[in-house]
């Protein structure tokens, strides 16, 4: 969160309480944006993922809101990007990549043979973990995607990619030099160009998949601050291997173990602070994973 006005006057001497806090959280922001009433956007129902015969993502149900911060947490290999993929088909482009089970967008089945995937990811942006912008213009990074929808005139290409660009948090660094290379930015700034890239078509939702460990502090909280103001607009699903970015940043929180199990879903002060799985309580306190 970009500011924190965590009343703590409640906090206590106890350390030696099994309950109290596993990873300091600031969600008592969050709690004012998870008290108002919102739809699912995402939902998943018995949804598995396999490559070949061996399984990534096993059984998994979900129902994620919209116009939040959805962190999706677990150790290596249990999963987090294969389900990333799901939402917007991403695993189609995997030939050993089966899924089987429901995935819906707004109630519509992402899988259903009408849906096209090309159209399905643009309203389903992602970023990457590593930057990785275009060999291109800082323009025509973020004109990229409006380019090839056909719609936008020159005219309001501009205004499209200076909005895309303010949205990002990044147009007063590069106002004035939106003709040099994407890739002479820094790193922070290049992962502010593929946000800006991803939601310059406008997407519903935005997928991140660990858009910070690439980066240093600065920066990643740069962009933490950034999705605090994006969540306004998009609804964002973060992977992210940092418990505290997690706590900090998110409203909800998925606990994903290996074998590809969702293990807990719930909101994220709950779940780093009260858990209802055992294993969970492992993960978070750094038992395993
Ligand atoms: N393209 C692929 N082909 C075959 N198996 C894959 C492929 N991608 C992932 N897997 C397997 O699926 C399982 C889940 O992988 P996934 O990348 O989703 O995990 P993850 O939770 O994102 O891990 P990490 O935290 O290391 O990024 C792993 O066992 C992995 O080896
Ligand atoms: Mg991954």
């Amino acid at each position: 969160m970009s500011s924190n006005t965590t009343d703590t006057s409640n906090e206590t001497e106890s350390t030696t309480d099994e309950s109290s806090t596993l990873i300091e959280t600031e969600v008592s922001v969050d709690s004012q944006r998870s008290q108002t009433p919102t739809e699912t956007v995402v939902s998943a129902t018995n949804l598995s993922v396999s490559y070949g015969e061996q399984r990534a993502l096993s059984d998994v149900s979900i129902e994620i809101p919209e116009n939040k911060v959805t962190a999706i947490i677990g150790p290596s290999g249990c999963g987090k990007s294969t389900f990333l993929r799901s939402i917007n088909r991403m695993n189609d482009r995997i030939p050993s990549c089966s899924v089987d089970g429901e995935l819906r967008f707004k109630g519509t089945n992402v899988y259903a043979d009408h849906v096209d995937p090309v159209a399905l990811r643009r309203t389903i942006g992602q970023v990457f973990q590593a930057p990785n912008p275009f060999p291109k213009s800082i323009y025509d990074n973020v004109a990229y995607g409006l380019r090839i929808q056909g719609k936008a005139d020159d005219v309001d290409l501009d205004e499209a990619v200076e909005r895309a660009l303010r949205g990002a948090a990044l147009w007063d660094e590069v106002d004035g030099q939106l003709e040099e290379s994407g890739l002479d930015l820094s790193g922070g700034q290049q992962q502010r160009l593929c946000i800006a890239r991803a939601i310059a078509p406008d997407p519903e939702v935005i997928l991140m998949d660990e858009p910070t460990s690439a980066l240093d502090p600065v920066a990643a909280s740069k962009i933490e601050d950034l999705i605090d103001e994006l969540v306004s607009e998009y609804t964002v699903i973060i992977v992210t291997h940092n418990m505290q970015q997690a706590a900090r940043i998110s409203d909800k929180t998925a606990v994903f173990l290996t074998g590809g199990e969702l293990v807990e879903f719930d909101d994220t002060a709950t779940v780093f602070e009260n858990p209802a799985d055992s294993r969970v309580e492992d993960y978070i306190t750094g038992k395993f994973g």
